[in-house]
């Protein structure tokens, strides 16, 4: 790949004028606080984040966003998440597009290989599954609406998870259901792509490099009008028990009936749609794990509602809720009520072996935050038909 040109117009700030840079590590000084990281821990991580956006994390805030990001609504480059267990503390990760300033995708395709080689040569791990990909998720005139993220899992000893998310909508749409076919047979898992659900897109490929000791590969799938049968039919396979992720849509999407006995049916979230995520690892074409992404935001008025259904799931799974309400203090001095966002997903993780997670996705909201909704519900709530709740 030929040489990364400086993204152009990116102004250094004045002295004393807040930068993107200033914004995302006082998030993230008060996230590492929250979950327990020590001081070096979390200054280390943070400068690694601001290298990865070289000059754009010098950007002033009262500027607007240097390029229309699809990795957060207001098009911060950076988004937080929180990931719960019942049997230890939360993670702390964060994702990140160091492309962002760059105009066009094959140079933000640039600055992101750019910026995992940077970390790879740090904590010495291999790029190999990643540049055995380069022709199908980079190719010339790549399109987008993104080139390459990473997301840092930010634990205590200085050596994070690094993961790193593609477009299989690189080469066009048209070839996303090719492209992953082909990535998952380089990969080692020739079947595994039979294996997946029906999809209306396949918005990101995920490979877990570094320190994991299972390193998975993800596809994260989008579906249209996701009802909770939908959603169990999609997680069965998993091992997941199905009441639980009945439960988890139906919490998530504001359909539970408020006596918590049970629920309007059949709802279906027609507004953002839900993702799930299929995982695999060593080799075997079986997923390995099943992830159900719901995009509270769409479907709450407000934060304060958003707080009140993660806060009810994670207490109903054995989880510790404090940590988030700290977490959000972190973010932002905001009311919850004064806009709707700040916690953009609630997702419910299965892994093999592993204690199911609850995890939220924090925003940064460097630029915008965006107003209470009155339109709500948009889940086609029919409350006569009370069903079950599991
Ligand atoms: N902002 C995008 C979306 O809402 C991508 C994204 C960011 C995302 N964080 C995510 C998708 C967490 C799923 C889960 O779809």
């Amino acid at each position: 790949m030929s040489t990364l040109p400086e993204p152009t117009g990116i102004p250094t700030a004045e002295p004393g004028e807040t930068t993107l840079g200033d914004h995302v590590l006082s998030q993230l000084r008060g996230l590492g606080a929250a979950v327990g990281l020590s001081e070096t821990d979390t200054a280390l991580y943070g400068q690694v984040i601001l290298d990865s956006l070289t000059g754009a994390a010098r950007r002033p805030l009262s500027l607007p966003p240097a390029s229309p990001s699809f990795l957060s609504d207001d098009h911060t480059p950076v988004e937080f998440s929180l990931a719960c267990t019942s049997d230890g503390a939360p993670a702390l990760r964060v994702l990140v597009e160091p492309g962002w300033a760059h105009g066009n995708m094959g140079d933000s395709a640039r600055a992101g290989l750019k910026a995992i080689r940077a970390m790879a040569a740090r904590w010495s791990f291999s790029t190999d599954q990643l540049d055995a990909l380069e022709d199908l998720f980079f190719p010339a005139a790549a399109k987008g609406p993104l080139a390459l993220w990473y997301a840092l899992d930010l634990r205590a000893g200085k050596v994070p998870g690094v993961k790193v998310y593609v477009n299989p909508s690189a080469a066009g749409p048209e070839h996303a259901a090719r492209t992953v076919e082909e990535a998952l047979s380089r990969l080692g898992y020739g079947k595994a792509f039979a294996e997946l659900p029906p999809a209306a897109g396949y918005p990101f490929l995920a490979l877990d490099l570094g320190a994991w000791k299972s390193p998975r590969t993800k596809v994260y799938v989008k579906h249209r009008r996701m009802s909770a049968d939908d959603a169990c039919t999609l997680g069965r396979a998993s091992g997941a028990a199905v009441a639980d992720i009945r439960y988890f849509f139906h919490a998530a999407a504001g359909s539970l009936l408020p006596s918590g006995q049970g629920v309007y049916g059949p709802p279906r979230l027609l507004r953002r749609p839900a993702l799930t995520c299929h995982s695999f690892t060593e080799g075997e074409n079986d997923p390995s794990g099943f992830t159900l992404h719901i995009p509270v935001r769409d479907y709450v008025r407000d934060d304060e509602e958003a707080l009140a259904r993660a806060t009810g799931l994670l207490t109903r799974f054995g989880m510790d809720p404090t940590v988030l309400r700290r977490s959000l203090r972190a973010l932002t001095q905001r009311q919850l009520a004064d806009g709707a966002g700040l916690i953009a997903y609630l997702a419910l993780v299965y892994e093999r072996n592993r204690q199911p997670r609850i995890t939220t996705y924090l925003s940064s909201e460097a630029y915008f935050v965006r107003p209470p909704q009155e339109q709500y519900p948009q889940v086609d709530l029919v409350p006569s038909q009370r069903l079950r709740a599991s």
